[in-house]
């Protein structure tokens, strides 16, 4: 296992970006090197890039403001409604507020270093992390404390790419420390062989009771069979190569969770935004989840 904590200057799952804006215009070499970055599967980190809640936002900074039943508090930016949290009274517009404000930011960041996503971009849920990680259980496969690729159960992407933009807003200058691991393709060269082979009538079956929205595709069968097999491995876990990263209180970062093999190790109050791409949209399509795994099992998936 390589660990390289406190060597910050050799992690090269990393590029740095030194900007300290939510919008640009940045400088004339970073969008151009930093849409390489992120599409060869690197995490974009924004080291003075600080989302501040409101001065007097000192209610919003309570574990206690997630529902149990939820593990984090989302917010839908097309209709504006916040889930998964008791909140009420004053609380609840101030979290909203938060909530929207961290959405915009987060779309304008992506938009203006990456015009050319604009055709093939949609906003999903932003979600608040208000629960300490650290010590937190859940069942492997929910735990995210384990080394996995992202896959939605309940939402198929056929072959979107998942970016999500997170930004540690601890108040009391806590980082949130993440694994980073080994390249896309060497995570599914090891789990690909053993994955059962998608089953179209299954996926047809969840998508008419509604379990999940829309139908799976081959892709989304495989992808979630490789976020599970690889949380499910104790050896893997145990074993796999990876990097360390605390990302300090007041930073910024953004990857394709689809492909970067990532942790969440602890940290608590951090705020994040999904959205989904479509692979043509990318310098190189060639480089996305879906089409590495077509060529890795020689099949059409999506
Ligand atoms: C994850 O996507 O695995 C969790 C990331 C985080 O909450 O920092
Ligand atoms: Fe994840």
């Amino acid at each position: 296992m390589t660990s390289a904590v406190g060597r910050r200057s050799q992690i090269i799952s990393l590029h740095t970006i030194p900007s300290a804006d939510w919008h640009g215009p940045f400088g004339a070499a970073v969008p151009g090197d930093a849409l390489k970055a992120l599409e060869s599967g690197r995490v974009l980190y924004f080291p003075g890039l600080a989302f501040s809640a409101e001065a007097d936002g000192r209610e919003l900074f309570l574990s206690g403001l997630v529902d149990q039943k939820a593990k984090n508090i989302s917010y839908d930016p097309t209709s504006g409604v916040v889930k998964g949290t008791v909140a009420a009274g004053r609380e609840r517009p101030r979290l909203q507020e938060m909530m929207k404000a961290f959405a915009a930011a987060a779309a304008q960041l992506v938009l203006d270093l990456f015009p050319r996503y604009a055709g093939g971009i949609d906003r999903a849920r932003a979600s608040y992390r208000p629960v300490e990680i650290a010590g937190r259980e859940y069942s492997p496969l929910k735990d995210d404390k384990r080394l996995h690729v992202d896959a939605f159960p309940s939402t198929p992407t056929r072959g979107r790419r998942i970016l999500r933009v997170f930004s540690n807003i601890n108040p009391s200058g806590k980082p949130r420390i993440w694994h980073i691991g080994e390249p896309f393709e060497s995570l599914a060269g090891k789990f690909l062989p053993a994955l059962a082979r998608p089953n179209a009538s299954l996926a047809y079956l969840l998508a008419a009771v509604g379990a999940t929205r829309g139908r799976r595709s081959a892709y989304d069968q495989l992808m979630l069979g490789l976020h599970d097999s690889a949380k499910r491995d104790a050896v893997y876990q145990a074993s796999a190569p990876r990097e360390e990263f605390a990302f300090p209180a007041g930073s910024s970062w953004m990857c394709f969770t689809d492909q970067v093999v990532h942790a969440a190790i602890a940290g608590q109050y951090a705020l994040e935004q999904t959205f989904y791409l479509d692979i043509e949209a990318m310098t190189d399509p060639g480089r996305s989840p879906l089409r590495v795994l077509e060529r890795m099992t020689g099949r059409t998936l999506r």
